[in-house]
């Protein structure tokens, strides 16, 4: 399909993040892969009908894990963003934990290249905070911002030394990059398989406190506000995690977070068959964790929906639960799981999107994540109510561990389109 004129009519237009947002029935049209015009009665040479359907930008993911180089075993670039356009998402940021690790400017422009090659939407890689992820000297940081990188992170690992860590944010904030925490102090948590609590006591798991993350961001807060670099939270787990980082946007500082479906969905009693498909780190909190990172995406505390998709096979699960590598997949699920919460009216629909759209692109200072005419066309149309029965064989994505498998989601995307093509079709609406 060319990305000629094409005009998507008489869907919800819904971009809440946008500067004046926008919620009315319309049409939207789409010339040369940007959109033209907002309005009713549009025309063009293929007219969609996606009545009762909304209307998105496409979906933007600030965490992934695509495994290539090094362990396609798991995942590619390919397959990861396949698995990114089926449920919705037009950009992925990916992490540097691969084999080798991207901390140099060879690896960045190679995901770069292959994502231009084979990837199915836009791929934004994200550089290692230090060489080898092994937390003791600086990676090439200049050298992949040039390649391409939209942040650093030492992700899968925090950055236990506070000067080192220092040092990093000075450079972050030299090329204006923010720096992505994976906040777990490893000495807090001894190696604990999931949250300490409990479920772990009853279940004989080793768990780590939820002070092992959160202690680790207050001490970065103090590093954040003596360097005034950009700092972000991976994957907020918990109630006192999101209360520092409501306290510091108070304060002014600047720094953002992100939150995981799975942690919003699901708590540490999913770990009580020892499924080690709800083996993730940070481990899976308590309800009433649970219940503070939902106020804290809805007071806007929280700025992205992140999904930390993180395909492993049998071979890392198929394991006692404390061996297992941690990690779920989350691209195809993540807007079922959210919508989930709209339906039942613990999450404002606007917020909803926002979090998945302007929210994240705000947050890494991408472009996209907004339907301003004018704007690329990267849009996902979704239908609110349309189930999706997550199987093996429906999962685009190489791996397949994610604990809701076998179990009926509803709501979900069902075109998506990058530049104005279409990467995902669902319904063949686009001949
Ligand atoms: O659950 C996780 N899986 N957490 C991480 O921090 C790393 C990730 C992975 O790479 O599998
Ligand atoms: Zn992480």
């Amino acid at each position: 399909m060319d990305p000629g004129d094409l005009v998507l009519r008489g869907g919800r237009v819904f971009d809440p993040a946008a500067q004046r947002p926008i919620d009315q029935a319309a049409d939207v049209r789409i010339t040369n892969g940007r959109i033209v015009e907002i309005g009713r009665g549009l025309v063009a040479p293929r007219i969609i009908d996606v009545r009762d359907l909304w209307i998105v930008p496409g979906l933007i993911d600030l965490h992934v894990h695509l495994r290539e180089p090094g362990q396609e075993y798991k995942e590619d670039i390919e397959t990861g963003t396949r698995a990114a356009a089926a449920g919705g998402f037009t950009t992925v940021c990916c992490m540097p934990n691969t084999k080798p690790v991207n901390d140099q400017r060879a690896i960045t422009e190679l995901m770069v290249r292959r994502a231009r090659e084979v990837g199915a939407v836009r791929v934004r890689p994200i550089g290692a905070i230090t060489q080898g992820l092994e937390g003791k000297s600086l990676a090439d940081i200049a050298e992949m911002k040039e390649a391409g990188i939209v942040a650093i992170s030492d992700d899968g690992r925090p950055v236990m030394n506070a000067g080192l860590l220092r040092r990093a944010f000075e450079y972050a904030r030299t090329f204006d990059l923010p720096l992505v925490q994976h906040a777990e102090d490893l000495d807090l948590a001894e190696g604990g398989a999931m949250n300490e609590g409990a479920v772990s006591t009853r279940i004989g798991i080793k768990g780590q406190p939820a002070c092992a993350e959160s202690s680790m961001v207050a001490r970065d807060l103090e590093i954040v506000e003596w360097t005034g670099a950009r700092y972000h939270v991976a994957h907020v787990s918990t109630a006192r995690t999101a209360a520092l980082v409501r306290d510091a946007k108070r304060r002014g500082l600047p720094v953002t977070c992100e939150v995981t479906p799975h942690h919003l969905a699901l708590t540490d009693e999913a770990c009580s068959h020892y499924d080690t498909r709800t083996k993730v780190m940070p481990p899976l909190r308590t309800a009433a964790d649970q219940e503070a990172l939902l106020e804290a995406l809805a007071d806007g505390t929280i700025d992205a929906i992140a999904t930390d998709h993180a395909p492993h096979s049998p071979v890392e699960k198929d394991v006692e639960f404390e061996c297992a590598a941690p990690g779920m997949l989350g691209l195809e699920t993540a807007l079922p799981i959210i919508l989930d919460f709209v339906r039942m009216g613990t999450l404002d629909e606007r917020r909803a999107i926002a979090a998945l759209t302007g929210g994240p692109a705000r947050t890494f200072g991408l472009p996209g994540g907004t339907l301003a005419v004018g704007a690329v066309a990267d849009i996902t149309v979704i239908d609110p109510e349309r189930p999706l029965t997550l199987t093996a064989d429906s999962i685009s994505s190489k791996s397949k561990n994610s604990p809701f498998l076998g179990q009926t989601l509803a709501g979900r995307a069902v075109l998506t389109l990058l530049e104005g093509r279409s990467v995902y079709d669902l319904d063949g609406r686009i001949k």
